[in-house]
């Protein structure tokens, strides 16, 4: 089987997926292997519920903290952002108006700030200039995403805003009319800015070389669907393919009969993966004895995601044996 080790040298991974499949788990070890590999990674949670602090028993916030040698962890929350953005947005227009302008102006900022949808906003600025590159510190940036359809929403989302702000652009520009300069007008710059940003964002999203999506699984029904679902989008938006991760993988042969027979039903559900997912590369994890935590047994998830097999892994994997 086809191994996820050449993604390690991409720019940006994401891991997305189902709620509770793996992709914390997978984000995080993906993660680590690359920085022991001597990249400077990034690991970021965009899910609003958090656990990449519980994996490394550590807490992390929404500024990059160090981890691990060359690992740093993020977890953005879309509040916090939200109220950064507003800050910034009202000092960069502080010596453009007037007092009484100014103070109309905030409130109207703040009013924005608190509509639905300002956090997600938020949230999606500040995943745009990590997938730019804008912090030099980072070679790598590992996504942890939420459960796949909001993800596949920030996906879709500069391509949705490029559209946006070329038709706020073009009615600025039918304001200010022929005599006034655009080059010259605070708000026509402010979206001409926004709209490279943008540009740059979804390049850097639509490069193969650059970015690649692993989607994580579980050997079920409607985990099976939703990949489907997910491959076609991505597929759609023009986004790479980097892999699929079945896991939680149960031992093939087990003196259980519960194990052998929930075995047996999962199999019909491997053949399927294989069958309709055979264009992807795959890499099987087996279900571990125990939750995931610390850095042990991220490194042997690791190792599992990165290594050539033959054939499929043999489950019966010494990491099955408490
Ligand atoms: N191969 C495995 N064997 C045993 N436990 C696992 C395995 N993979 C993940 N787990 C456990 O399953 C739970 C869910 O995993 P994880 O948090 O990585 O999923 P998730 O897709 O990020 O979930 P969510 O959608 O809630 O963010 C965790 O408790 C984790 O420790
Ligand atoms: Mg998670």
């Amino acid at each position: 089987m086809k191994s996820l080790a050449s993604l390690l040298d991409k720019r940006v991974l994401f891991l997305g997926g189902k709620g509770g499949v793996g992709k914390t788990t997978c984000a995080s070890a993906m993660a680590l292997a690359a920085s022991r590999a001597g990249r400077r990674v990034l690991l970021v949670s965009t899910d609003p519920a958090h656990s990449t602090a519980d994996i490394f028993e550590q807490p992390i916030g929404p500024e990059a903290v160090p981890l691990l040698p060359n690992l740093h962890g993020l977890e953005i929350d879309g509040a916090f952002e939200a109220r950064h953005y507003v800050a910034r947005v009202k000092d960069q227009i502080k010596d453009l108006f007037g007092h009484h302008i100014l103070k109309e102006a905030n409130k109207q900022i703040d009013l924005a700030a608190s509509m639905p949808g300002a956090e997600e906003m938020a949230l999606f600025d500040r995943i745009g200039a990590l997938v730019r590159g804008d912090d030099p510190r980072f070679d790598l940036i590992v996504f942890d995403t939420a459960p796949t359809g909001h993800t596949l929403r920030l996906i879709r989302m500069p391509e949705l805003m490029e559209a946006w702000i070329r038709a706020l652009s073009k009615s600025r520009h039918a304001m200010l009319g022929i005599e006034q300069d655009d080059k010259s007008d605070p708000v026509m710059i402010s979206l001409t800015d926004r709209l490279e940003g943008l540009r740059e964002f979804r390049a850097q999203l639509l490069s193969p070389r650059t970015t690649a999506f692993v989607l994580v699984l579980v050997a079920e029904r409607l985990p099976i669907e939703e990949t489907a679902r997910a491959i076609d989008q991505l597929k759609e938006a023009g986004v790479t393919i980097g892999g699929l991760v079945v896991n939680r993988v149960l031992p093939a042969t087990s003196p259980d009969p519960f194990l052998r027979s929930r075995h047996q039903q999962e199999q019909v559900y491997l053949d399927e993966i294989d069958r309709r997912f055979g264009a992807h590369g795959k890499v099987r994890v087996p279900q571990l004895p125990s939750d995931v935590h610390g850095v042990k047994t991220l490194e042997s998830i690791a190792e599992m995601l990165l290594t050539e097999t033959q054939k499929h892994r043999n489950t019966e994997n010494s990491l099955l044996k408490p």
